[in-house]
């Protein structure tokens, strides 16, 4: 029999349509800063509250993670079961960076003031407890498209089918039910080099038409293309889905142009296996031919609890005795670095820079 379906009402808002604007935030917490991340977590839906009213058709949906060690220092007792570091995937020709982050903040919505408004409520209330180590600004791009050019959701699961991807079923991790592993990667595209490929070679790339977004015949779809390495399909021939709430960004200034993956899913192995298939390949060395012309440059598994769970978090470790609260960050810091003569519209991969809190 099939797992119930994980109440919406319980989850945060992360079974929610594509928006016109998104603001992501990664942050870690400095030591010593636990406490304070704690004791603004019960009022995280009252800033939302409180923007949402006055504005209803900002339509804003916020949703909040934490990472591994962040876990750690922040909560005692039980943690979510599938809650581990990112893991770093070193290909033939690609690789997929681990990269810091003890905080998810995924701010959708139709308007980007009301995303920027809750954010800066928060951050405000944090001051230096925190420090944010990414941020992107993402926005619709026409009918849905990435930089690339294709429409990117399309076969994103819908309805029940959606909530029984991205949010943690009852039975598989009872404590846990109606949370959310969350896997970010910010990629950055190399236009220059993309543009140089005809439609019919992009389409072949990517392994659905540019124009109408139809998925190309099995006989046609090359087994490296983008869509055939993220089916996936269960023993029992099911499908093995996430929910994917991608955005685009770009920056003129920094010549960055990309796509902002966010993979939403009930168990961060299925992101994985699609991620090993992209990186390492299925069957190995048929890697993902999007990985040729866009470079991941960050990497980071979250679990965004339950909306409930923030009324009442489970009590600190400093004050169970089980961990220290000035314990200190376990991973340095990763700030993507561009070039600041970067203006000659071509693609400047930032390189990730290493500094020791
Ligand atoms: C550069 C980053 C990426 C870009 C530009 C991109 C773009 C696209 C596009 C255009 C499609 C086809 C339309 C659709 O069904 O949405 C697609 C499908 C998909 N992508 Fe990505 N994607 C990226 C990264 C990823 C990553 C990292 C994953 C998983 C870890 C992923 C998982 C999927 C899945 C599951 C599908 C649907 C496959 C199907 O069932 O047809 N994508 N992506």
């Amino acid at each position: 029999m099939p797992e119930a379906v994980p109440d919406p009402a319980a989850a945060q808002p992360v079974v929610t349509p594509l928006t016109t604007a998104a603001l992501i935030l990664v942050a870690t917490i400095e030591p010593g800063g636990e406490s304070s991340v704690r004791e603004v977590l019960p009022d995280l839906a009252a800033f939302a509250r409180s923007i949402d009213f006055r504005v209803p058709d900002a339509g804003l949906a916020c949703v909040t993670g934490f990472g591994s060690n962040a876990w750690d220092r922040l909560f005692a007792g039980p943690r979510p079961s599938s809650l581990h570091p990112f893991q770093e995937l070193h290909g033939a020709r690609h690789h997929a960076p681990a990269t810091p982050g003890d905080l998810l903040l995924h701010v959708r919505g139709e308007r980007m003031d009301a995303c920027y408004e809750w954010a800066a409520r928060l951050l405000d209330r944090l001051g230096g407890a925190v420090t944010v180590v990414d941020e992107t600004q993402g926005f619709r791009y026409f009918d849905h498209r990435d930089l690339l050019g294709f429409v990117d959701g399309t076969e994103n699961p819908i309805g029940a089918g959606a909530r029984t991807a991205a949010l943690v079923g009852p039975a598989a991790d009872p404590a846990f039910a109606g949370g959310s592993y969350v896997i970010v990667q910010k990629y950055l595209h190399d236009l220059a080099s993309w543009n140089t490929l005809s439609t019919e070679e992009q389409e072949r790339v990517i392994g659905r038409t540019k124009q109408d977004d139809v998925e190309l015949p099995d006989d046609v779809k090359p087994p490296n293309s983008h869509v055939a390495l993220n089916t996936l399909t269960a023993p029992d021939g099911t499908a093995r889905e996430i929910l994917r709430a991608n955005m685009p960004f770009g920056s003129f200034e920094q010549g960055d142009f990309g796509t902002y993956f966010i993979g939403y899913a009930a168990d961060p192995d299925v992101t994985e296996q699609m991620l090993r298939n992209m990186f390492l390949g299925n069957p190995p060395g048929t890697y993902d031919r999007i990985l040729d012309f866009s470079t991941a440059v960050t990497g980071t598994l979250f679990y965004a609890p339950s909306a409930d769970f923030f009324d009442a978090p489970p009590p600190s470790p400093a004050l169970s005795g089980t961990e220290s609260l000035s314990q200190p960050a376990s991973a340095p810091v990763a700030r993507i670095t561009v070039p600041a003569d970067a203006r000659d519209g071509s693609l400047h991969i930032g390189s990730l820079q290493e500094s020791a809190q």
